[in-house]
């Protein structure tokens, strides 16, 4: 298992611009761009010239590792007809074409895998997120019936999922392995399962949506056993040497909602790093909510709630603490120093970074001038770098 350590400045004087190590990967920075799905697909599910710019701009922009959105290993697992796949060995050239990129700039090439599982057969973002209804389906886009653990809906006016049968969780297994082999194909150095958000994987972790029966449902191991084997198959396709992270839900509850009796708890979450980790899981990346709507962005939007800076940061810092376990923080993290102020603390090992990169691709470039260690615009590219610098000894007049 690795130990997370307090982390060392050897850096330089900032630790978010310090190497960090894991298995036979550096990944050059301590900034991870988040995954973030596009919904610009076609219904082949491979990647685009959207998707290769989405991407390599963050590589420009300095950010350490560069991760997917969350690529499907099952086309019944699609949120959308635009989400991009990673369920046929033909989407992995494009992908390619994208990790050589990446990798060219410095930077570290990752994929998140994903199974929306009872979030399935939706509407993208802009169309309302609702199911699939006629007006898709007169333009092609026909709904199916999406899989969870169970019958429960996570939204009532979403369609019913049905629950998986022994057989089909069998082959998910398997295709979260194909899905790795692709990844590694692909080119890509880390590999993140998603298994947060309400999405297929935390239908299963949850009592909120696993009413289960069999071995796969009931107590915590029978709950987090889906989750096991999917990390099993999974080091059985990705290199040795290659990092393995797994994003979770923490807790289902938001803060204000903590007191509910019956979702997945923060001690659940640690009890899940240590298996995994025994499994030859690296990181755990660490996000919470999504398995009812009650909890969702979308509903704290609608309630005109105000989420706090770093809100899901104590949830990294739990996880690191009592487990060891190396942790990523994500979520309302705006700019350099607050990064840096959560690796000081020993609250995390990464840092990832989503809507403010949409807003800044240059977010780690500039968060290298805040910290004061980029006064010369070194790491910049010299195509950029070296007219900016010229700006600042020509001085402009007011
Ligand atoms: C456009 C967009 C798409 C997202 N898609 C995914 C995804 O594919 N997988 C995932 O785990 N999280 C996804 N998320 C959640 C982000 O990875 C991140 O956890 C969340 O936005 C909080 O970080 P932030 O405050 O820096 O935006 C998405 C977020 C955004 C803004």
């Amino acid at each position: 298992m690795n130990v997370a350590a307090k982390p060392s400045r050897a850096g330089g004087s900032s630790l978010l611009f310090s190497p960090f190590r894991l298995r036979d990967v550096t990944l050059p920075n301590r900034i991870v761009i988040a995954p973030m799905q596009m919904y610009k697909a076609g219904p082949d599910g491979k990647a685009t010239d959207w998707h290769f710019q989405h991407l390599a701009k963050y590589a420009v922009g300095g950010a350490g590792t560069v991760m997917t959105e969350g690529l499907i290993i099952d086309p019944i697992g699609r949120n959308t007809y635009g989400d991009l796949g990673l369920w046929d060995d033909a989407q992995i050239a494009p992908l390619r074409r994208i990790t050589e990129f990446l990798r060219a700039q410095g930077s570290v090439p990752a994929a998140q895998i994903h199974h929306a599982g009872p979030k399935s057969s939706r509407q993208r973002p802009w169309e309302g997120l609702g199911s699939l209804g006629d007006a898709e389906a007169a333009r092609g886009e026909r709904p199916w019936t999406p899989v969870s653990s169970t019958e429960a809906k996570s939204v009532s006016h979403w369609r019913a999922p049905r629950a998986l049968s022994i057989d089909e969780i069998a082959a998910l297994i398997d295709a979260y392995g194909q899905g790795a082999r692709r990844a590694d194909e692909a080119g890509f150095d880390v590999l993140d399962v998603h298994a947060a958000h309400g999405y297929l994987i935390h239908s299963f972790l949850s009592p909120v949506a696993n009413k289960r029966e069999d071995g796969y449902g009931g107590d915590l191991a029978g709950r987090m056993r889906l989750a096991l084997e999917i990390a099993e198959s999974i080091r059985r396709h990705w290199p040795k040497g290659k990092p393995l992270f797994f994003r979770l839900s923490c807790v289902d509850w938001r803060k204000d909602l903590d007191t509910r009796e019956d979702g997945w708890t923060i001690e659940d979450s640690c009890v899940l790093a240590r298996e995994l980790a025994a499994r030859g899981v690296d990181l755990i990346d660490c996000s919470s909510g999504g398995i009812r709507a009650e909890n969702s962005m979308m509903d704290y939007a609608k309630q005109r709630k105000k989420l706090q800076r770093g809100h899901q940061v104590p949830y990294a810092a739990h996880i690191r603490r009592e487990t060891g376990v190396p942790t990523m923080a994500v979520g309302v993290i705006l700019d350099g120093p607050q990064a840096e102020a959560i690796l000081a603390e020993g609250h995390a090992d990464l840092i990832a970074i989503a809507r403010e990169a949409l807003y800044d691709p240059h977010w780690a470039l500039h968060a290298a001038r805040a910290l004061g260690i980029d006064s010369d615009w070194q790491k910049w590219p010299p195509s950029y770098g070296w007219w900016l610098e010229l700006r600042d000894r020509i001085g402009i007049e007011d």
